[in-house]
């Protein structure tokens, strides 16, 4: 059984993961309607993937026992002065999801919580990988955003991603 407080932090980050997918829906709108459909498409898989990690922690939830509370989605913003201010503000908002990941297992490893603690290693990992994809992308958009032909490539480099939904999600 899962203490009232952990439960309160993983519903709080169940809703994190959702404002995630919105605020990343909410960039991949702006590149639409900018034509630069290949990194629209980026990141559209990209909320997709967040919701994942909601469901994800929306089953952990269920299994142990804890209280789920849907909490409220905060509204994304919209308008971004460019593309490289999207990319960093990704990344940034990336490295705040990673700070609500490792409270969860702080508090968790103080409680000897030690089933929490091993669900979210997966999170530990996946963010590591977030946070050096992000990371990657804002150096490539500084490289690209002047040049409209290098941007044109990295627009079709990034259509290329597709989403990978768990095996057994
Ligand atoms: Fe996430
Ligand atoms: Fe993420």
């Amino acid at each position: 059984m899962i203490s009232k407080k952990i439960a309160e932090l993983i519903n709080k980050q169940i809703s994190d993961e959702q404002y995630a997918a919105q605020y990343y829906l909410s960039m991949s709108a702006w590149f639409s309607a900018k034509d630069l459909d290949g990194i629209a498409n980026y990141f559209r898989v990209q909320s997709k993937e967040e919701l994942m990690h909601a469901d994800k922690m929306f089953d952990y939830m269920n299994d142990v026992g804890g209280e789920i509370i849907i909490g409220e989605i905060p509204k994304p913003p919209h308008e971004f002065a460019n593309a490289t201010e999207i990319f960093e503000k990704a990344l940034e908002h990336e490295k705040i999801v990673t700070k609500g990941i490792f409270n969860i297992v702080k508090n968790a490893n103080e409680e000897m919580d030690f089933a929490t603690v091993s669900f979210m290693q997966w999170f530990v990992n996946e963010q590591v990988e977030e946070e050096s994809n992000a990371s990657q992308l804002v150096t490539k958009i500084k490289m690209v955003c002047d040049n409209p032909s290098a941007l044109y490539l990295f627009d079709q480099e990034l259509a290329q991603r597709v989403f990978v939904g768990e095996p057994n999600a």
